[in-house]
């Protein structure tokens, strides 16, 4: 397809390859809409070698192309490390850059190593350190979701970083499943209030904060959770950018149920991590009664028997959202509306 910026193609890696998918069908939708014939992912083979190096060969000539790389780091389906998807990214870029791509994007809704964001004492910034690697592979631009901390973008030096946000999707799951009347929204900590807050304006909600106090006068750091707000009786929306071990939300279900006599209480996130014992602790809150339901979106790939299995996960997609920032992006058309 001929865009204004160059032929669009679409191209995954290993881990990227389900959602790379889906992203596919829907632009496929747009393509069609506009009268233009549809794409095929461009063919490329990620290989594995014994020692466990990663090489990345792509089948087809992208020469001069609008490309788009698909990696999702945090795959659940495969045994792939954050580390391996990573690589396997860096070589896949480089392989484009060397085949003549134009203009290359890393989309990755999970940027890796996101929360290694700021030093404490003597420690590294590790995603400074991924924003070069990325870009030195020979990346233009990066297309994330609801990074950590949106002071990464600034760790770039000329590759350009889009932050798309799951809001939209997620509140519009929100607004067709769940009664809003007794509904009330919960920033898990002070860092996620004004998330939760923007949630709660567009419920039309009320909302409540989980306040955490430490101690730093004794050698172990002493917490102390303050619940400002009251949820006694109300049903509990609790959203947060990640679950990664789900001890976050684990805590502050519990804590909401038996110390504050919370009623349902749905927990949703934009990347469901769901890095162990996170699958256990939300079994056990879903078959105690605690929690009603967990969302997060597709951008974090779970298998199907996996969604089948865990009737307490409810999954959201974020596809065509994504297939629509592509199309916006090779046909240069403005992103504002599509990342406030
Ligand atoms: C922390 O700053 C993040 O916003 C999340 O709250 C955190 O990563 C969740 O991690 P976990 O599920 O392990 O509690």
């Amino acid at each position: 397809m001929e865009g204004k910026r160059g032929p669009l193609a679409v191209m995954a890696c290993k881990s990227g390859f389900p959602f790379a998918q889906k992203i596919i069908k829907e632009l496929n939708n747009y393509l069609s809409s506009e009268g233009i014939s549809p794409i095929s992912l461009i063919p490329s083979q990620e290989v594995s070698f014994a020692n466990s190096e990663i090489k990345t060969t792509i089948d087809c000539s992208i020469r001069g192309s609008d490309l788009y790389i698909i990696q999702d780091v945090e795959n659940s389906t495969n045994n792939l490390s954050v580390d391996e998807n990573l690589r396997a990214l860096k070589t896949a870029i480089d392989s484009a850059r060397r085949a003549d791509a134009h203009y290359i994007t890393a989309v990755i809704p999970v940027f890796p190593y996101a929360r290694q964001d700021k030093q404490v004492g003597r420690e590294c910034i590790t995603a400074a350190q991924v924003a070069r690697e990325i870009e030195d592979a020979g990346a233009d631009r990066v297309i994330t979701l609801d990074v950590h901390n949106t002071a990464i973008a600034g760790f770039f030096r000329e590759a350009k970083f889009e932050n798309l946000r799951a809001s939209k999707n997620i509140l519009d799951y929100v607004k067709q499943n769940i009664c809003l009347d007794n509904l009330i929204v919960v920033a898990p900590d002070e860092g996620g209030t004004k998330r939760a807050s923007y949630y709660a304006q567009k419920l039309g909600v009320k909302l409540a904060i989980i306040y955490k106090e430490r101690d730093y006068s004794t050698t172990s750091k002493i917490e102390n959770t303050t619940l400002l707000g009251d949820v006694s009786g109300k049903d509990v929306f609790i959203i947060d950018d990640m679950i990664s071990t789900g001890g976050t939300f684990y805590n502050i279900s519990k804590m909401l149920k038996e110390k504050f006599d919370a009623c349902d209480i749905y927990l949703a996130c934009s990347l469901p991590l769901f890095n162990p014992p996170s699958i256990e602790r939300f079994k056990e809150l879903f078959s105690n009664g605690v929690i009603r339901q967990v969302l997060g979106t597709d951008a974090v790939s779970h298998s199907d028997i996996f969604k089948a299995q865990n009737i307490w996960y409810q999954e959201i997609s974020v596809a065509k959202y994504f297939a629509k920032v592509i199309y916006s992006i090779n046909n240069c058309m403005s992103l504002s509306a599509l990342l406030s």
